[in-house]
């Protein structure tokens, strides 16, 4: 069931649990997260990059795939269809594609301009139904071009963004995308609770979902945060598994070079990552 995201995450932040955001990058990547979202009973949001959508050969594309998808597949879970880290002109393009919810990324524009460029967008996907997601501070790393430089945010500034009718706000506590480095210090507590006191009730954003260990999760959620984005860990099994088939030799025997076969353990691995993640996020039966 095709939804925005605003009553899903603000029912994980009554009920002390956060929605995954699963990116997605093609058929299979969407049908093996749906899947499990439907067999865990959990409700899901379906991330996608600028970048994906490119690959995928248009956001139109890619609303056409997932409501078909969602449809065939029989799925009654929320099904949230996001826009990730998008640009002003890319959130114009998912409300027109007919995502269900958008992130506008505004975090490395000065703050006026953030809040001026926020402010519009609210409107716009208000006006259409859906949710949105705005950001303040920066998530280090660099995710299909996105490059941050890990600022921490201004409480008083997310308090700003907060204030201007945004669904879920995701901010910068040192969290980084792709795989942490040795030398992480962590996740920035303090700041987390002062954007939460700050911020009032607005459910907040943990990006960099990937490899962050059970007790930072918890902290995490019980300090606002209600919807936490995995991109890179799936993308890791999936390449992890497929190595092992084609290292076993197995796409030489038979018919094992038939893609359905070749992609089979990848997407069985991007089904148990995202079954490891709904459990640890306490997303499980709360369809
Ligand atoms: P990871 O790739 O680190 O899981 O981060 C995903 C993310 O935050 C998407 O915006």
């Amino acid at each position: 069931m095709l939804v925005n995201a605003t009553e899903m995450l603000q029912k994980a932040r009554d009920g002390h649990y956060a929605v995954a955001q699963i990116n997605i990058n093609n058929l299979e990547w969407t049908k093996a997260v749906l899947e499990t979202a439907q067999e865990l009973q959990s409700p899901v949001i379906l991330g996608v990059s600028e970048g994906a959508g490119k690959y995928m050969t248009g956001f139109k594309t890619v609303t056409a795939m997932v409501k078909a998808m969602d449809e065939s597949l029989g799925i009654t879970v929320p099904v949230a269809l996001h826009l990730d880290h998008g640009t002003y002109e890319g959130c114009k393009k998912c409300v027109e594609a007919g995502f269900t919810s958008i992130m506008f990324d505004g975090s490395h524009f000065p703050i006026d301009e953030n809040i001026e460029k926020t402010t519009e967008l609210v409107n716009l996907a208000h006006k259409n139904g859906m949710s949105i997601e705005a950001e303040v501070g920066s998530i280090g790393g660099e995710e299909d071009g996105v490059v941050g430089m890990g600022e921490v945010a201004d409480a008083d500034e997310c308090a700003k963004i907060a204030s201007l009718g945004i669904d879920f706000l995701a901010a910068g506590i040192g969290n980084i995308h792709g795989v942490y480095p040795a030398n992480w210090k962590g996740l920035a507590f303090d700041a987390l609770e002062k954007i939460h006191k700050a911020t009032g009730s607005i459910p907040l954003v943990l990006h960099g979902g990937t490899g962050l260990p059970e007790e930072m999760i918890k902290k995490a959620i019980n300090l606002g945060v209600s919807k936490i984005n995995v991109n890179t860990e799936c993308q890791l099994t999936f390449a992890a598994a497929t190595r092992k088939y084609i290292e076993e030799g197995k796409d030489k025997a038979g018919k094992g070079f038939d893609p359905r076969k070749l992609l089979a353990p990848g997407v069985a691995a991007i089904k148990q990552t995202c079954k490891e993640k709904f459990e640890l996020f306490g997303s499980v039966g709360k369809a």
